[in-house]
């Protein structure tokens, strides 16, 4: 059976990036390599919408974001973090390792963090140094506001705003420069559209002031060697070859698309499929302020998001994520980042909708791919 990936990570990767890894590796410490890091280099500074270096780092996600916490933070910092879901959970357990105290702001699942609450935890507590969150909590499908949150960090010297952009970055808007992110972290699998094994991260002016101050332990992810190197276009060490010349290629199909067609490409995918579900009676676990990255929807409970994945994966071999924790067994996830287009976005609604009906599901079949297909065709 043919395989469709729909998770928010790994992505489909296209076929003309495939290619390019698939050609003979080359030596890292060549002009040959020099010249596509440097291409690269530009890539991502577009992408990021920053003049500071965006460094690429041979880890996923997680990686980037230890480094980011690692190159900024000190023993016995206190940092807020946002935890909306599992991934604002992990900012925790990142913190903790290092001996950075936490405090942490709990967000309800499926909704936003309030910036008025992050305002009034750091009026209450001035030894709080950093803020951590989530551009786009991936485990609910929540989109957290970065920019109302880099506003009230703006405003301080003495904070800093760490920000997993992971399923962000490429997604919607998050100008680094512009709205004044102090650390941003990208991830490969994602919009990326590459396979995993990368992560990105860029630092503000005042987040290398940090850096100075900084004692935590860090040499192979030491964001100062990095771009000493980065200058010259190398790397410290022997760099993701492979992928950074897949990252070229994707680069390239960025710059040609455009930054806001890219974001208006994912939002279209989500509008489609958020309103597709809706006209079928199942709703979006995200009301407010869903992410364009993916669709997190609450499986007729009935049925149960089990049954749906199952026989999604059995019968359409489609790959779809589940929940996690408190949403387990209750939603599913549905990806619109990677190489995904409108006629991926028809069939999955489809087969959601020959699934649900095989599960017994009272509803007007059709009613979904016709409400896809309307918004996917609207220019
Ligand atoms: C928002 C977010 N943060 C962090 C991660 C962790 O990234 P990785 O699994 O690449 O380490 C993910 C992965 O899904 C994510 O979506």
């Amino acid at each position: 059976m043919k395989k469709y990936l729909f998770t928010p990570g790994p992505v489909p990767v296209p076929s003309e990036v495939l290619i390019e890894m698939a050609k003979p590796i080359i030596h890292h410490r060549t002009a040959e390599f020099e010249s596509i890091f440097a291409e690269v280099r530009e890539g991502l500074k577009y992408v990021y919408e920053t003049e500071q270096e965006v460094f690429i780092l041979a880890a996923s996600g997680t990686g980037a974001m230890e480094a980011s916490v690692a190159n900024t933070l000190s023993r016995g910092d206190k940092a807020l973090v946002v935890n909306g879901g599992k991934f604002g959970e992990r900012w925790g357990k990142i913190c903790r390792a290092y001996g950075v105290e936490v405090e942490e702001l709990m967000v309800e699942w499926g909704k936003e963090v309030d910036p008025a609450d992050i305002e009034k935890a750091l009026q209450a507590d001035p030894l709080i140094s950093a803020v951590l969150v989530q551009a786009s909590e991936t485990s609910t499908g929540v989109k957290h506001p970065t920019k109302e949150i880099a506003e009230i960090t703006g405003k301080r010297d003495d904070v800093i705003l760490i920000v997993d952009g992971i399923t962000g970055v490429g997604v919607f808007p998050l100008p680094f420069d512009k709205w004044g992110i102090d650390v941003l972290v990208g991830g490969s699998q994602k919009a990326f559209m590459l396979p995993p094994g990368l992560s990105f991260a860029a630092m503000s002016d005042k987040a290398w002031k940090f850096y100075e101050k900084s004692n935590l332990p860090k040499f192979y992810f030491d964001f100062k060697t990095a771009l000493k190197n980065a200058e010259k276009n190398t790397t410290t060490f022997t760099p993701a070859v492979t992928l950074i010349i897949g990252l070229a290629a994707v680069l390239r199909r960025f710059m040609a698309e455009g930054r806001e067609n890219m974001h208006a490409r994912h939002a279209k995918l989500a509008l489609a499929t958020r309103e597709a579900m809706r006209a079928i009676g199942v709703e979006p676990f995200v009301q407010d302020t869903p992410s364009t990255a993916l669709t997190t929807v609450i499986a007729p409970p009935e049925i149960g998001a089990g049954k749906v994945i199952a026989s999604l994966r059995d019968d359409y071999g489609i790959t779809v994520a589940g929940g996690q924790d408190q949403a387990k067994g209750k939603i599913f996830r549905i990806s619109h980042i990677g190489d995904i287009d409108k006629t991926d976005i028809l069939s999955i609604v489809a087969a959601i909708e020959s699934v649900l009906d095989g599960l017994g599901y009272d509803f007007n079949f059709g009613a979904a791919t016709k409400k896809a297909a309307k918004i996917l065709s609207e220019d």
